[in-house]
């Protein structure tokens, strides 16, 4: 289902693990598309060596960087635009990673350097990166930058723990950073707030079975997969959505506004 509608457009996509990753399946669509990129992930991340075959079947480059490191994002994004020959038209931000989760602390019982941590990779990260491109006007005017979100910013879900607080941080981020990209280079900037999705970073929260399942029974139109989230991310890379901007956009099936579906009321109600 390729309609060629980022031909000629050059982008860094950030976060493609494994073939599970919401990324992955992003830089496949965007390749389909017609678009050029440059692959990063953390340099631990590449000695799994997964990227490389998804760099080879997309003719992309890789290029190492931790996305708390300003060395590393302004090497990044100077080579990504020798080497894709120009400035980028998109950025795909789909970085996430809470210590206090993967140790299973408590959110009432953080360790505050990894809350920090947390915060930097999956929050601060995004700033960084956004401010690199702005200072080095790495961006074309009308570009798109994207980062991926959930929905425990806005409402409670005890098991994501600090990284509700750190998605709340990442949206304002896309705000307040959007207002001035918009302003001074035409770039928007918004966040997608995705379902549930079966990936290494979603498997890591504890419950996550329950959740996913609670969300598909929720939702009208169902989880969205990985792949809807790559499609709709395709939108907003596009020229269709040029006006598009500071949005916290929904891919979730309907679940956001839900109050609650008959799938659930029928385990609740006795017969
Ligand atoms: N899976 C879900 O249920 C779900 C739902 C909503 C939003 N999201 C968000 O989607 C995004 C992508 O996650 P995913 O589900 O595809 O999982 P994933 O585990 O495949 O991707 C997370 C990525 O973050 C990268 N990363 C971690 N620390 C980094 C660092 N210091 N520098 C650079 N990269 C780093 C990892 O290497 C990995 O590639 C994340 O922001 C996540 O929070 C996921």
């Amino acid at each position: 289902m390729a309609h060629q509608l980022l031909k000629g457009k050059r982008g860094i996509i950030f976060g493609a693990l494994d073939p599970n990753s919401i990324a992955w399946i992003t830089a496949e669509r965007v390749h389909e598309e017609g678009g050029t990129f440059v692959l990063t992930n953390a340099p631990i991340a590449m000695r799994m060596g997964a990227i490389d075959e998804l760099a080879k079947k997309t003719g992309a480059q890789v290029i190492p960087a931790d996305a708390t490191s300003l060395e590393d994002l302004q090497n990044l994004v100077d080579q990504s635009v020798e080497i894709l020959g120009g400035k980028l038209d998109f950025v795909l931000h789909s970085i996430g990673m809470s210590v206090n989760v993967r140790k299973g602390r408590a959110y009432t019982d953080q360790n505050y350097d990894w809350t920090q941590k947390g915060t930097d990779v999956s929050a601060m990260s995004f700033h960084k990166v956004m401010q690199i491109l702005y200072k080095s006007d790495a961006m074309n005017e009308w570009g798109s930058i994207v980062a991926l979100s959930y929905i425990a910013a806005q409402r409670v879900f005890p098991d994501y723990n600090d990284m509700a607080d750190n998605k709340a941080y990442l949206e304002s981020i896309a705000r307040s950073f959007g207002y001035f990209f918009g302003r001074d280079k035409k770039v928007r900037v918004n966040t997608i707030s995705q379902s549930p999705t079966p990936t290494t970073a979603g498997k890591g929260v504890k419950g996550f079975d329950g959740f996913i399942a609670y969300a598909e029974k929720m939702s009208p139109l169902g989880n969205a997969t990985a792949l809807d989230c790559a499609n709709y991310t395709i939108t907003l890379f596009s020229d269709l959505t040029m006006r598009v901007t500071l949005q916290n956009l929904y891919n979730d099936g309907g679940f956001s506004n839900m109050g609650v579906s008959d799938a659930i009321m029928e385990k609740f109600v006795e017969e």
